[in-house]
Order: C-alpha cells, then structure tokens, then sequence
C-alpha cells in the first residue's frame, strides 16, 4: 500500500481539524438555533452535550484514523474485515456530499457580501434595508448559483493539492486570524447601548423554553460543530503521526470550538437586541445583523470586509474536509486521481446543490414534509444523519477495537492516566449509544 501523506506537525493537524470543526455551525447556525430554541438553555445544554458525548466521540474517531491510518472507508474495513462496518465510511461519504451541497449555498452569500461591502452597497443602511437588500439578493437564482459554484471552485482546488501543500497551509494562516478578529467583534458588540438583553438572552438559562426538539437540536449542533458522525475526523486523523497525542489535540480543539461558539453567541446577540432585531428569525439571521453593527462604528467598512472574509475562510476550511473525505476514499492516495475525483465529486456536490440554493428564490414555496429543501437537507444531515454516524460509531469502536490497543493508541505522545482512559471508554460505550438513541427517537416523534 502506499504510504499515506501526513501532516507537516502537529499544531498543522489541530489547526486543520479546528478547522473543519469552527466553520459555519458556530457562526451562521448556532446563533439562530439558539435564537429559535430559547438562548440560554439551549446554549447550556449544547456545552453538555459537547462535553459528554462530543468530545468522547471525537476521539473515537480519531482512534480509528490513527489506528488505520487510511481512508474513511478503508479504516473501517482494516479493523473489521470481511463484515459490513465499512459502510459506515459511505455513510460518511453520501453524509458529506449532501452536507457541502447546501453549506455551500451560504458560502456563497458570504461571497455575495464581501462583493457588496467591497462596492459600497452596504453602507448607511437601516437594519429593514440589509434585510430587503439580503432577500433580493438570494432570491437572485443566477447570482446565488453563480456564487455557489465559485465558492465550491476554491474548495476543489485547494482540496485537489492535498493535504500539507493544501488544507493545512490554508488552515494555519487563517485560523489565529480567525480568533484574534472575533474578540474585537465582541468588545464591539458587548460594549452597544442595551448589549445587555442580548448577554442575558445567551448566558440566561430560560428551561420553560426547553422542549424534547431544543434538546434534539442541541445535540445535532453539537455534532455539526465538531464535524462528528461523517467520519471527518477519521480521515483527518489517519494523516496524524504515531507520537502526536490524540486526547490532547481532541480536548484543544474541543475546547477553541466551545470558546469559538460562546464568541458567536457574544458577538450576535446583543447587537440583535440593541438593534431590535428578531432572534428567532432562522438563517437569515447572522447577515441581517453584521451590517447594521458594522455600520455604525467608525471605520466599520473594513472590519466589517475584514470580517467577511474570515467568515469565508472558515467556511472554507470546512468545506475542505468535506470534500477530502470523499476525494480520499476514491482517489486513494494517488495524486492524479486526486485532483480528477476532486473536480468530479465537486461539481457532483454543485448540481445537488442547486435546489437548496433556489430554496431562497423560485423554490421558495415547494416544500417537502413542510420543508423547503435546503431546510429538508439541514435537517436530514444535523439531526438525522450526523446523530446516526455517531451512533454507529459509538457501537463500533467499543465492539470493533479491544479495549487493550485502544489504551496504548491514546496513551502515545501523551501517558494518559488510566483513570480518563476508563471513563473515556464508558461515556463511549454506555452512555453515548443510549443517550444518542433516545434524543434520535424524538426523529420519529415517539415523544
Ligand atoms: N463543523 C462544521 C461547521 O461547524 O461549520 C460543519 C461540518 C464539517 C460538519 C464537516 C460535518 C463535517 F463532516
């Protein structure tokens, strides 16, 4: 077999998972999830369940990846040959495809508004006129497939360079941007006349807001925002060297995503409150909020481009390992088909994704189970599909791995303490399977 390529170092591989996992879910879709299922609550109980089954599952992944060292699929297969878990890395795989089809949709309204803010188009607005400008914008069928496909353009083409010369040199410039510009986005947001409501409304917990379907999309965020259940970090992982510390990279980027989604919820609210705008108002939220507080503060314009950008790039970096899960299984480490697979797959993902993108204009009113199809696709992927790979993957590694080779994959680079070793692997065979299986029961409205 080929030797697979690997990360240049370790702190290539935390940045480049970090970066699958912050994307889009903190910025764009926690805010309004929280904003639809009551702040607080939802905010607490979307920590929980990061903690309790989030950051267990990250490192199941990541014992496969590590273990096999090979693609989603081929993982599966080398642990368990000749039975049908390697379909769990197709799972992975048909997840993925649909996944990129509809975050490519926003990715591109991203892009819309970089062109915007960069022509002047949205400057001394009022809040009412960003929202009419965002509607008439999206529902623009030419301009939003169009910018569809350009988003989805750069993620072949970085994806088709592989992985050091690609994702992870893209990743390690853009992430500590990442950080350093969202802090001077909430000390701008917090410091507004009435921030407070807003601080309240996410740090509160209000649990008369909390129904079984807060709870179920709790959990869907907090898969969504690890990049769990899709078999992501499988692949990510199997590029990590023998001497790097799986748990230690696990909780670092446990821990930049909770304080990544925190910052969102700081940075969004209180200028929605101060601005009177609606938080329930779905995924339109995040684009009707930054230019109003952008436009209000001297020099706004740049950050808010500023702003724009890092957006786009943490979009991006998520993005990359959804195709690369997908490119790696078919292409198998040979890099002409690498770059072949990469275009074909993409455009694939790109013809799927134009009924989301049209959800925002002439499929408006064609819905499917009393969802349009990019609300259809979103819910399909969060709440039923990522929910079922983790499952399944929390069945598999407990029932697949012995517990023996398990502790030494953990333990190396790291001498990890018998103790977490065990409690580890009890959240993972105990309490995530069942905890996972009920909130999924919600799917099926048994409650
Ligand atoms: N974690 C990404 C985000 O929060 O935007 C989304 C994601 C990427 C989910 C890759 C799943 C995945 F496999």
């Amino acid at each position: 077999m080929k030797q697979q390529e690997q990360w240049s170092s370790k702190l290539g591989f935390i940045l480049s998972a970090a970066g699958s996992a912050i994307g889009l879910g903190a910025i764009w879709k926690f805010p309004y999830t929280a904003g639809q299922n009551g702040g607080g609550a939802f905010f607490l109980i979307f920590i929980l369940f990061t903690l309790l089954l989030g950051l267990p599952l990250l490192l199941a992944e990541f014992s496969i990846g590590r273990t096999a060292q090979r693609n989603a699929v081929d993982s599966y297969r080398s642990i368990a040959p000749n039975t049908k878990w390697h379909w769990l890395g197709g799972l992975g795989m048909v997840t993925s495809f649909l996944l990129l089809s509809f975050y490519s949709v926003i990715g591109g309204w991203i892009l819309i508004y970089l062109f915007k803010a960069i022509t002047g188009d949205l400057t001394g607005l009022t809040s009412e006129e960003y929202a009419e400008v965002f509607g008439n914008t999206i529902s623009d069928p030419f301009m939003s497939v169009f910018v569809q496909l350009l988003f989805i353009l750069v993620t072949i083409l970085v994806v088709s360079k592989g992985i050091r010369n690609g994702i992870e040199r893209v990743s390690k410039f853009m992430m500590p941007a990442l950080f350093v510009l969202f802090l001077v986005l909430v000390v701008r947001a917090v410091s507004l006349d009435g921030a407070m409501e807003g601080i309240r409304f996410i740090l509160q917990p209000d649990f008369s807001k909390v129904t079984s379907s807060t709870i179920l999309n709790a959990l869907g965020q907090s898969f969504f925002t690890l990049s769990l259940g899709v078999s992501v970090m499988v692949t990510y992982s199997s590029y990590l060297s023998k001497s790097q510390s799986l748990p230690r990279s696990a909780v670092s980027i446990v821990g930049l995503n909770i304080f990544i989604v925190l910052l969102a919820g700081l940075a969004i609210f209180p200028a929605v409150f101060s601005f009177g705008l609606e938080p329930g108002s779905g995924p339109v939220l995040l684009f009707n909020v930054l230019p109003t507080v952008f436009s209000q503060m001297p020099g706004g314009i740049l950050f808010f481009i500023a702003f724009i950008v890092l957006f786009l790039f943490a979009a991006w970096t998520s993005a990359f390992s959804m195709l690369e899960i997908v490119v790696s299984v078919l292409s198998k480490g040979n890099d002409a088909k690498r770059r072949k697979w990469a275009w074909i797959i993409g455009i694939g993902i790109f013809i799927v994704g134009i009924p989301s993108t049209l959800s925002y204009g002439v499929l408006a009113d064609f819905t499917i189970f009393g969802k349009t199809v990019f609300d259809l696709a979103d819910y399909a992927v969060s709440n039923v599909l990522l929910p079922l790979g983790s499952l399944l993957i929390s069945i598999f590694v407990p029932l697949k791995m012995k517990k023996s080779d398990l502790y030494e994959e953990l333990k190396h680079g790291s001498g990890l303490k018998r103790g977490l070793f065990e409690t580890w692997y009890f959240l993972l065979r105990y309490v995530a399977p069942v905890l996972i299986f009920l909130v999924m029961l919600d799917v099926l409205g048994i409650y």
